[in-house]
């Protein structure tokens, strides 16, 4: 029997910069899927969601997106990635178990993507597989079987991550490190329970604004310009284009800025970014809503929260809160007597994929 596990991911600042060559801050979240099951001497896939009262049963042989259990096109995007790229897998029954809520932004899917590539890695004799090439294979999956044209933000998280710390991804040379948590703060994920609508295309036309942005500027990606430049070429650009072009730029500029707070140990400098980093989301991005804009604006009033944004796609999901430990609580009282309805979690920062 294999055991596989990927956690999560938050998001802590870099908002849809991945895409653009960027820059991103976030954890690994402690709650995750694990993926329980066995090698077939056939090629039938047996996948059991017993959470969602739910089964998939396909083979190899017939390997396509799946047009009504689309929960299982993340596993089976991953399977047929294997494929394309040369690794050869076998048939497998399979259990699926989360404590992830889904549609909290959190990535449930990316963390299915990623425990999917673990299990078939280990199971299959392809251990070499190198971990960036495990993330990419998550989002080939994402762009071929579910439609999201996603960066890579989402599984290098899940997979590089380290307990009590955070990981910055440079989103260009796809360079992976580890910026120091300050001792004595903690994470609050707040989700508003509304639903966010990556698949609906949100997301691909935020992503086609930006890449057409950097195209009429003559950049590779919006990674190649920083504000200052921006703001001097600002008439380049139409004005819709210009604001998602001041959310990416300054994004990018907030994570170089945050990640040396991070190491000067400076919580409440770095908090101060989130803040802002969620306002730009509203002003220029317009992928906030106004129940994550009532989650800021009631963390902003709580003593001992250092930061609070919305964290991932956007337009629903949830937002990370950074808090002083000891003050989760009284944070949470506030969040939920914001919006009614929110769930909130406290997480810390912890360790990537693994086979247990
Ligand atoms: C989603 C995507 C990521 C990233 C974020 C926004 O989580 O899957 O690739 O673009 O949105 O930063």
């Amino acid at each position: 029997m294999i055991q596989s596990y990927a956690p999560g991911r938050a998001e802590l600042l870099g908002n849809h910069t991945d895409y653009n060559d960027g820059l991103v801050l976030a954890i690994a979240v402690d709650r995750g899927v694990t993926l329980t099951g066995t090698v077939r001497s056939d090629d039938a896939l047996f996948i059991a969601a017993p959470e969602m009262g739910d089964a998939y049963e396909g083979s190899l042989a017939a390997l396509a997106p799946e047009g009504e259990k689309t929960w299982a096109n993340y596993l089976l995007g991953v399977v047929a990635q294997f494929q394309k790229r040369g690794l050869a897998v076998g048939g497998v029954d399979l259990r699926i178990e989360s404590d992830l809520p889904p549609g909290a932004g959190l990535s449930s899917s990316a963390a299915l993507e990623t425990s999917t590539a673990f299990f078939l890695a280990h199971a299959f004799g392809h251990d070499a597989l190198t971990l960036l090439e495990r993330a990419k294979i998550g989002q080939a999956a994402e762009h071929q079987y579910v439609g999201v044209k996603c960066g890579l933000l989402d599984q290098i998280a899940s997979i590089f991550s380290k307990a009590g710390q955070t990981t910055v991804i440079d989103c260009r040379s796809f360079e992976v490190r580890n910026a120091p948590l300050a001792p004595g703060v903690s994470f609050v994920i707040a989700n508003s329970g509304v639903k966010h609508a990556l698949v609906a295309g949100e997301y691909n036309e935020r992503r086609e604004a930006c890449e057409e942005a950097a195209r009429t500027l003559g950049l590779k990606a919006l990674r190649d310009i920083d504000p200052e430049t921006l703001e001097k070429r600002a008439g380049e650009l139409s004005p819709s284009a210009l604001k998602r072009a001041r959310h990416v730029v300054g994004e990018i500029d907030r994570v170089a800025r945050g990640t040396a707070f991070l190491e000067a140990g400076d919580m409440a400098a770095f908090g101060r970014l989130m803040f802002a980093s969620h306002e730009s989301s509203i002003v220029n991005f317009e992928n906030s809503c106004p129940e994550l804009d009532a989650l800021v604006a009631a963390a902003k009033r709580v003593e001992g929260c250092h930061g609070a944004r919305l964290s991932g796609g956007g337009f629903g999901g949830a937002t990370i809160n950074l808090v002083a430990a000891g003050r989760e609580e009284a944070l949470i009282q506030a969040l939920e007597a914001a919006v009614p309805g929110t769930k909130c979690l406290v997480t810390k920062a912890a360790d990537g994929a693994r086979i247990l």
